[in-house]
């Protein structure tokens, strides 16, 4: 039997990873499939919430009911996620957004020369930060792939971040991580506290994370 515990509830969920153009034929991207974040779309979805997914390129289909918004950048996720906070109830940011950019992006495709390139990179904006410093009533879920002391960082990541629920996974675990069907999480309180869950498909461990988001925010 379905839950409809997000009924009425207004809920952006981000996806993929974000790709920052050096020049009209290059990027720097990272590995995420957006796997994670399109589960956890479809599990609010099917959870009766209004869902907005806000997300990159990825080879996924749309969940059924979801409004799809397409960005390519960091900047462009900022803008659409921060531009629609005021009136979103729950944000889960499951997007691996990258954490810098090209100070510049060429006009026209870099040319090879043979010596060494070096590329400048500016900080992108933290968004899940940003939503943490304005949130009001909204619940804040963040994502942490850890390399190393994946709970410690997590916790202390929670903290900085102003979020009430942080899912954190140890990329290096196999059955876990980038592109894979499964993932193996530990979910993290503001309390303190912890629940790991055991390996499962990436559309299980949404529907987790839902019920524990009924079950926690008002
Ligand atoms: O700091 P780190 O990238 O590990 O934090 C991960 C969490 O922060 C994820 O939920 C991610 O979507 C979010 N994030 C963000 N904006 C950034 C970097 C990360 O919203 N620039």
């Amino acid at each position: 039997v379905r839950s409809n515990g997000l009924a009425g509830k207004k809920v952006l969920v981000t996806a993929g990873g974000t790709k920052e153009p050096l020049d009209p034929v290059r990027y720097l991207g990272n590995h995420s499939s957006g796997k994670m974040g399109f589960a956890l779309a479809q599990a609010c979805a099917e959870a009766g919430a209004e869902v907005v997914l806000v997300h990159t390129q990825v080879e996924l289909p749309l969940p059924l009911g979801v409004r799809s918004v397409f960005v390519r950048t960091a900047g462009e996720m900022y803008e659409e996620v921060t531009g629609r906070f005021p009136e979103t109830d729950i944000v889960i940011k499951a997007a691996a957004v990258a954490d810098y950019r090209p100070l510049t992006c060429s006009e026209q495709k870099i040319k090879k020369s043979g010596s060494h390139l070096t590329l400048e990179l500016v900080p992108n904006p933290d968004i899940l930060a940003e939503l943490g410093r304005k949130k009001q009533h909204q619940f804040l879920v963040g994502f942490a792939a850890e390399t190393e002391n994946a709970v410690d960082n997590a916790f202390s990541k929670l903290q900085r971040k102003n979020a009430d629920l942080l899912v954190v996974n140890d990329v290096t675990k196999p059955g876990a991580g980038f592109g894979t069907e499964t993932n193996i999480v530990s979910l993290i309180f503001p309390d303190g506290s912890r629940e790991d869950l055991p390996r499962m498909s990436k559309l299980d461990i949404a529907r987790e994370i839902v019920r524990v988001i009924v079950s926690r925010q008002s």
